[in-house]
């Protein structure tokens, strides 16, 4: 008996439009993602760039300094002068007492340069406008707390959740993967979902499971990326004969407009100077070269 399937390929202009622009909006939101991460866990050790003491720091906690001298050393580094910063930390190491947080000066750099945010009004940041919650960062850094831990899960899980609900349920209807890898491509990304939550807890309790938040991480962006080109690719660039008839007019346009933006972008390298516009000059080119 013949079965009737939805294929990517085969399905009306308008669902590709729709189905695209949720691929398009969501990776957007990704890159997003990834830059958020980069600026809050990617400065914990106080240099650019995600690395496994980053994580550590971020969960575990750098028990070796305050969480404010520490992030006075990361992602709070530029808001305040670098003898402001001194001046700060130097009162946290000397036990951060509030006599001291007014003789000191402390309190005249804190009002003026970090509770432009840290006010009653943010959320998720402590508000230094009460001394005790300034206090608190004086402590010994211990990462991540139980409730901002508990609060971000459950963000995590519900909203990712769902991106991947409907990343999945396009690309289940791909045609060229076969039922078994897109079964595990499909299933992979909420299991490292599972894996990327439970591991910030594990690294909470030890430092070594820092290793399994990047493993979990990698593997989600990879299963993202993997659903992402597939279901693109299937709609748009299959059965196409812009693509795949080299003599219909439509691959002739495609063709000669590729031409076009290649001399386009050499002409504006050469009265610029921009390395970009040279670096794309050249893949145009490329992309030349390879339509037949
Ligand atoms: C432009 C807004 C902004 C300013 C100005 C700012 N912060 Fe922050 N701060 C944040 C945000 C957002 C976070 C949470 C993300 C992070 O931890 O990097 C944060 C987090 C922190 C934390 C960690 C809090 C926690 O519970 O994890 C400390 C400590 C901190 N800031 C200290 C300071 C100090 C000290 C200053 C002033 C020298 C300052 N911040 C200025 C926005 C700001």
């Amino acid at each position: 008996m013949p079965t009737s399937k939805i294929e990517l390929k085969a399905l009306d202009t308008p669902l590709k439009v729709l189905f695209t622009g949720y691929l398009t909006t969501v990776a957007i939101g990704y890159v997003f993602a990834l830059i958020q991460i980069l600026f809050t866990h990617g400065m914990a050790d106080g240099k650019l760039g995600l690395s496994i003491d980053d994580i550590v720091y971020s969960y575990y906690g750098n028990r070796s300094g305050t969480l404010l001298e520490n992030k006075l050393n990361g992602s709070m580094k530029g808001k305040a002068t670098e003898e402001e910063n001194f001046v700060i930390m130097q009162w946290a190491r000397d036990g951060g007492g509030q006599t001291d947080y007014v003789n000191h000066g402390v309190k005249k750099i804190i009002e003026t340069k970090c509770e432009i945010c840290h006010n009653e009004n943010a959320s998720g940041i402590p508000d230094f406008g009460e001394f005790s919650e300034l206090h608190e960062t004086t402590l010994e850094d211990e990462g991540a707390t139980f409730s901002s831990l508990t609060r971000v899960s459950h963000i995590h899980l519900f909203g990712i959740s769902f991106i991947f609900m409907f990343v999945g349920l396009i690309f289940s209807f791909a045609s060229t993967v076969p039922s078994k890898y897109k079964s595990i491509a499909i299933g992979m990304p909420y299991a490292f979902l599972a894996i990327d939550i439970l591991s910030w807890w594990l690294t909470k309790l030890h430092p070594m499971f820092a290793i399994l938040v990047m493993v979990a991480g990698s593997g989600m962006g990879f299963s993202f990326a993997f659903m992402w080109l597939m279901s693109v690719k299937e709609m748009w660039f299959m059965n196409n004969p812009c693509f795949s008839d080299p003599d219909s007019p439509c691959a002739k346009r495609l063709k000669a407009m590729i031409e076009v933006m290649s001399t386009v972008m050499q002409f504006f390298w050469k009265i610029t100077g921009t390395q970009i516009l040279k670096l794309m000059g050249i893949g145009f080119k490329w992309l030349y070269s390879k339509m037949k």
